[in-house]
């Protein structure tokens, strides 16, 4: 979701409740990074000298074909419509609503649906790939057949109602009809769909198999597992699980990955937002530090939730998304309910009888996506994770178990889920201003978190229930909202959208957000670092507690202050705002960024566009003013149409969301969430007055109402996408 929201319940898209005074350069470093500082002579040299002084593997072995870009740049668009280069087509496969299962009837578009248990649920993000073979079982290198796993993160509100899905726009006031609501509970979630390529009429189409055994919905109301060291602890202990161990659904997920055993993993973003507790639960509570966990977390006694869920009835189902205290003890309501989500979940996705699992080693916060290092036999499996909110942490995961290759293909998946996913230690950035960084351990056995006033950190279970106040207490950096991260195939490096923050001023610049500026949005200003960063970091190995960083683009418009803004030297070709999504394609090398902009809307829709990454120091120290404050970044090397090009502009009111592809390259599928969410409520059977009609006016479904939906790609001539 980007930063200029436009309705109530957009806010609940981007809280930003980091009070922390953590400052990135407030700590003595070690010894080892005071040498690496010596070292740096001129600005050049610095950025010359963090490249040597890391054990990055050579860029010149790339785990898969060597690619250039190969296709036209898309212009700027604010049509209504997906636009992708000459040579390619771009068909819709799979929109919010579509049956999957025999038996459940088309897809209305008219707000009267229902059965959204069994239909694609709303606003499409991320998504995998998971192929199969001609028999239906699971392929690491068949193309014509798969599954495509995603998530359905939200839906497009106004005030409280997901008003297209509802006949005449639902209700915008408390208390909320339990049916408009019992709707809205299952179009959030998860959604698992089988894909085939298949040569019909128009030549070779690709079409979901609405039949298919393995197509699957988990929705908020779908029963989960806890693993890992939160599983059984007093924080998880709700009325609907005394033991603690089990939940309900999972709501908000936003990225995705795939795991090196074959699974889909999602990360519960703004799920916050959905829950309630009155003005008097703080004092109900009397536990000072438990009311600075929530206020940390974003819910405030007394605010509003997103939808007023809790306003339905008094149903179980209602009542869990109050959060505040009710009952006698714990086990006799939802206090704690709020704490059940914050987590990556865990799904196998070839097998429709398992259940979603909530990973808690991996930390609770607005997680954003997972990408994993490649996995080395015999060394840890390693995962990198961003919270995206104004002001939050980049996280890593580094398991105790290490790497069996025969994982790659186990037999029992979510087992070797559970054995790499549910013991290791959980990490947060720091980034210092010399260009080095730190991941500074998140566990009671840090003198840091064990001396912390804000929270008593006793136990794993703690950390992992409460993990942004014990990164606030390691000393971690505040960065501009971190999003997806993925991992270049070729060495290593791993890369971080920093989407864009509004918070961001001269007097809180530092090294890794170095930029406050403001930019024209149609004759308005708009101030902080407006269009967002991408930063990257090298390891020596994935596990190692140290890296180095620079900042491989700064995302801005082509025609902004090349001193101070267009770092990167962008044009008309590629430039951009916001970067999101951000995946590496394992087939070619191309490093996809998507963008959810509410900057450059006024000149452009939202975008993707194709990156030939370089390496962590290819370009330089610079020196960077925002007002009269001047710091000293590393910017990689200045961008030209050669390695940064455009390839899809989106509908009206769109986010570019998810991407993955076959495994040959030669087809990739593209999530479009929320076109014309700035439509008025209002307007919801006027589509005259829509902001979007797509996909309607692309030749796709019944009605017109605008839907979020998967997009595949394919090259004319059958050719590897991009190159
Ligand atoms: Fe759901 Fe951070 O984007
Ligand atoms: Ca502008
Ligand atoms: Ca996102």
């Amino acid at each position: 979701m980007n930063d200029q929201p436009l309705r109530p319940g957009a806010l609940f898209n981007d809280e930003d409740s980091n009070r922390s005074d953590n400052t990135p350069f407030n700590s003595v470093l070690d010894a080892r990074l005071s040498r690496r500082r010596l070292l740096g002579g001129g600005a050049a040299a610095t950025a010359g000298v963090a490249l040597a002084g890391c054990a990055t593997p050579a860029a010149d072995t790339p785990a898969g074909p060597v690619a250039q870009l190969g296709f036209t740049p898309v212009a700027h668009s604010v049509a209504d419509t997906v636009t992708v280069p000459p040579g390619y087509t771009a068909q819709v496969l799979y929109a919010g609503g579509d049956p999957l299962k025999a038996g459940v009837s088309a897809f209305k578009n008219d707000g009267t649906d229902n059965d959204w248990g069994n239909r694609a649920g709303d606003h499409h993000d991320g998504i995998e790939w998971f192929g199969l073979d001609a028999q239906g079982k699971p392929s690491d290198s068949f193309t014509s057949r798969g599954l495509l796993a995603m998530n359905h993160e939200a839906t497009t509100d106004e005030k409280l109602s997901s008003f297209f899905i509802h006949a005449n726009g639902g209700t915008a006031t408390l208390p909320r009809p339990a049916a408009e609501i019992d709707k809205e509970l299952m179009i959030h979630g998860l959604s698992v769909v089988e894909v085939r390529q298949e040569m019909g009429l128009r030549g070779r189409r690709w079409a979901t198999r609405q039949d298919s055994p393995l197509n699957r919905r988990i929705t908020t109301m779908s029963e989960a597992i806890f693993t890992g060291p939160a599983a059984g602890s007093a924080h998880l202990v709700t009325k609907f699980s005394p033991t603690g161990t089990k939940a309900r659904g999972t709501v908000n997920n936003c990225g995705t990955g795939r795991t090196p055993w074959g699974t889909f993993v999602s990360g519960e973003e703004n799920w916050f937002g959905y829950f309630f507790r009155d003005a008097q639960d703080d004092a109900r509570r009397n536990d000072p530090k438990m009311t600075a966990a929530f206020n940390r977390y974003g819910r405030r006694a007394g605010a509003a939730s997103r939808h007023g869920w809790e306003s339905g009835g008094s149903e179980d189902r209602f009542q869990r998304w109050n959060t505040g205290v009710t009952g006698a003890s714990a086990r006799d309501d939802y206090r704690n309910e709020f704490h059940t989500f914050g987590y990556v979940v865990e799904l196998d996705p070839y097998n429709p009888n398992t259940l979603l699992t909530k990973r808690t080693a991996l930390g609770r916060f607005a997680h954003e996506n997972v990408t994993f290092a490649k996995p080395v036999a015999g060394q840890p499996v390693v995962a990198y994770m961003g919270c995206d909110a104004r002001g939050e942490y980049i996280y890593k995961f580094v398991s105790t178990e290490k790497w069996d290759p025969a994982d790659a293909n186990p037999r029992n998946r979510l087992a070797a889920g559970d054995k790499y996913l549910d013991s290791g230690v959980l990490y947060a950035a720091r980034f210092n201003a010399d260009g080095s960084g730190e991941w500074l351990e998140l566990s009671p056995k840090n003198p840091a978190i064990a001396a912390y006033k804000g929270f008593d950190f006793k136990t794993a279970a703690d950390v992992c229930v409460f993990t942004r106040l014990a990164a606030d207490a390691a000393g971690a950096t505040k960065m501009d909202r971190p999003e997806w991260a993925g991992v270049n195939p070729k060495n290593g490096e791993v890369y971080i959208t920093l989407t864009n923050n509004s918070q961001r001023t001269a007097a809180n610049v530092d090294a890794a957000n170095p930029r406050a500026y403001s930019d024209m949005k149609a004759g308005k200003p708009q101030t902080g670092n407006v269009h967002g960063h991408i930063v990257r970091l090298a390891e020596p190995t994935p596990a190692d507690p140290k890296f180095r960083w620079d900042i491989y683009l700064f995302a801005s418009e082509a025609d902004a202050d090349k001193a101070t803004v267009n770092l990167s030297n962008l044009s008309a070709e590629n430039d951009l705002s916001s970067p999101d999504g951000l995946v590496f394609s394992p087939a070619t090398g191309i490093c996809w960024i998507q963008t959810d902009d509410g900057a450059y809307t006024d000149k452009t829709n939202c975008m993707l566009l194709a990156a030939m990454p370089g390496r962590v120091g290819d370009g330089a120290a610079v020196k960077v003013k925002s007002g009269d404050k001047e710091v000293t970044t590393y910017a990689g090397k200045p961008q030209t149409p050669a390695t940064l090009r455009r390839f899809l502009v989106g509908p009206r009111g769109a986010e570019i969301t998810g991407i993955t592809e076959t495994p040959d390259g030669r087809a990739i599928f593209v999530n479009i969430q929320h076109a014309g969410e700035n439509t008025k409520m209002a307007d919801v059977n006027d589509p005259s007055k829509y902001e979007s009609r797509w996909p309607a006016n692309a030749g796709y479904g019944a009605g017109q109402r605008p839907r979020s939906a998967t997009i595949v790609i394919t090259k004319n001539d059958g050719g590897v996408i991009g190159t």
